[in-house]
């Protein structure tokens, strides 16, 4: 924990491995005053992932993993976790699925954003799916990990209409906008500091 503005923040890391509008979201998040968080550390699988350039903007230590041995790898973020004191991670568009052992080791401290209005349409290509089906509603969720897929408790959700005229990146684009929005707000909602 870090003492700022004489509020308690939770040291927090960022999994990230791409574009990381998300991140950067959750970046600016957590340097407004009343924020629950801080943002400590940050940890990608993709050396191409535009993300670490906004690490390196907003001087956020972050560390690149080799995905090669995923039981290695793992072992290694947990012990960066635990030195750099991190007490919750966000994933936001981290593209590696995290074995039990992970989610056991940091149980109840792992949240995840995901673009469709969980249950429905679990995995990838949400949008894709959400408009081929003719569903009239998609949106965001923000939920805790468990060891089942895009499974474990809703925190938040937020629904986003289908127009006729929607693609699937237009509707990506409508759905991410709310999520820059449901993230933070999901935080707040289990961090609440008034
Ligand atoms: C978001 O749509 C998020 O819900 C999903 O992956 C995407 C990541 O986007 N899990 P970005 O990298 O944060 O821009």
């Amino acid at each position: 924990m870090a003492k700022l503005s004489g509020l308690v923040k939770t040291n927090t890391a960022i999994f990230f491995s791409g574009k990381g509008s998300n991140f950067k979201n959750l970046i600016k998040f957590s340097l407004l005053n009343n924020s629950p968080i801080k943002i400590k550390f940050a940890v990608t699988n993709n050396p191409r992932a535009e993300g670490i350039k906004i690490a390196r903007k907003y001087k956020i230590k972050i560390k690149i993993y080799n995905y090669k041995n995923i039981r290695k790898v793992e072992n290694e973020i947990l012990n960066d976790l635990k030195s750099n004191d991190i007490n919750l991670v966000c994933l936001a568009g981290f593209m590696k699925i995290l074995t039990k052992n992970f989610i056991k080791k940091f149980y109840g401290k792992i949240l995840n954003i995901h673009p469709s209005l969980l249950p429905k349409y679990k995995g990838l290509n949400t949008h894709k799916r959400a408009i081929l089906n003719n569903e009239k509603f998609s949106g965001c969720t923000v939920h805790f990990v468990n060891s089942r897929l895009d499974s474990g408790k809703i925190v938040l959700q937020k629904k986003v209409k289908i127009n006729k005229k929607d693609t699937y990146e237009s509707l990506e684009k409508k759905v991410l906008k709310e999520e820059h929005i449901l993230y933070p707000k999901a935080i707040k909602k289990l961090f609440p500091t008034h």
